[in-house]
């Protein structure tokens, strides 16, 4: 089993990212730690054990992230997410608490006790590794990857060119590009051909347990977002953040490509955008492998059999 740490801000991709990671039995998921994006901290944090309360996952020590992005002021994603930030379906009451210490102590408590490196899978702005990193320069090395979503070659969702994870705090994103550690960017391009259609949500629903339920729910509100703005994905609704955890099972069912990275934090039209050097025109050595094409219908399978082993 991959030992990974996940640092996600549940919203609904969220959501069935840690289906995911639970149900496909490949992973030993050291801890959830939460971002402030979707929504705040407190709900996501709340959205955070909600989850892991439904998918029989009380055992995982959950950390609590900062408040806000490292300068900037909080941007939520309310317009997709719903108030709650995880509006649709009804989900259980937390039958757990989070831990005592923040995000930023578990990773670093976590990462110094293991004797195997640690994979990072952070699906939500990257405020709570950035801190880490800084604050903790010394157990860099104690990482394995950083598998995340978040970026764009070619597109943005929040500017022409920035998507939100990265924009909701791109100096934090900046400080993980330069970081030294192994990147796995799933941005956009990627995410954007992981679509999930009416059809497959009946076909999660029809695995006919609560998770299975809940997901169908989940993706019935997410997908109005999308029908409403995005009329070019044909019905199709952009599941974002499995994909960070689908390439760490099976790389193989993705296209990728090293190439070199930059996070822009002060252009005057790129402001959060992650800069690809996708035809390496710099020359500048990779740090990133960027993901940029998927097998969806094997995307679905995959989750259909995770969900599938879920309560
Ligand atoms: C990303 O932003 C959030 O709204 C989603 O959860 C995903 O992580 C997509 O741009
Ligand atoms: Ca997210």
């Amino acid at each position: 089993k991959i030992p990974v740490i996940i640092d996600c801000d549940p919203g609904h991709d969220d959501a069935l990212m840690l289906m995911l990671a639970f149900g496909s039995g490949k992973f030993d998921v050291k801890a959830v730690t939460t971002s402030a994006g979707n929504q705040t901290q407190d709900k996501t944090m709340s959205n955070a054990l909600k989850l892991l309360t439904l998918i029989g996952a009380k055992n995982v020590p959950v950390y609590r992230g900062a408040e806000k992005p490292l300068f900037r002021n909080l941007i939520i994603a309310d317009y997709v997410h719903g108030e709650t930030g995880l509006d649709g379906p009804a989900l259980p009451a937390p039958a757990f608490e989070p831990e005592n210490k923040s995000a930023v102590e578990g990773i670093a408590e976590i990462l110094s006790v293991s004797t195997e490196k640690i994979t990072i899978v952070p699906t939500g702005p990257l405020t709570n590794i950035a801190t880490f990193l800084l604050a903790y320069p010394h157990l860099k090395d104690r990482i394995e990857r950083i598998s995340l979503m978040g970026g764009g070659i070619f597109r943005g969702n929040m500017t022409p060119l920035a998507e939100f994870n990265i924009f909701a705090d791109p100096e934090a994103a900046h400080i993980v590009f330069k970081s030294g550690i192994p990147i796995t960017m799933c941005g956009l391009d990627v995410t954007h051909k992981a679509l999930v259609f009416q059809k497959d949500i009946e076909l999660l629903r029809s695995i006919g347990n609560n998770t299975g339920k809940a997901a169908a729910d989940l993706m019935d509100f997410f997908s109005i977002f999308y029908r409403e703005n995005r009329t070019e994905l044909d019905g199709g609704a952009a599941l974002h953040d499995p994909c960070a955890i689908a390439w760490l099972i099976e790389p193989e069912m993705f296209k990728s490509k090293p190439c070199f990275v930059d996070v822009e934090i002060n252009g005057m039209l790129t402001m959060g955008t992650t800069v690809v050097d996708f035809y390496n025109v710099t020359g500048k050595e990779p740090n990133a492998e960027v993901v940029y094409d998927i097998d969806r219908e094997r995307y679905i399978e995959m989750l259909y059999e995770a969900i599938r082993t879920l309560p």
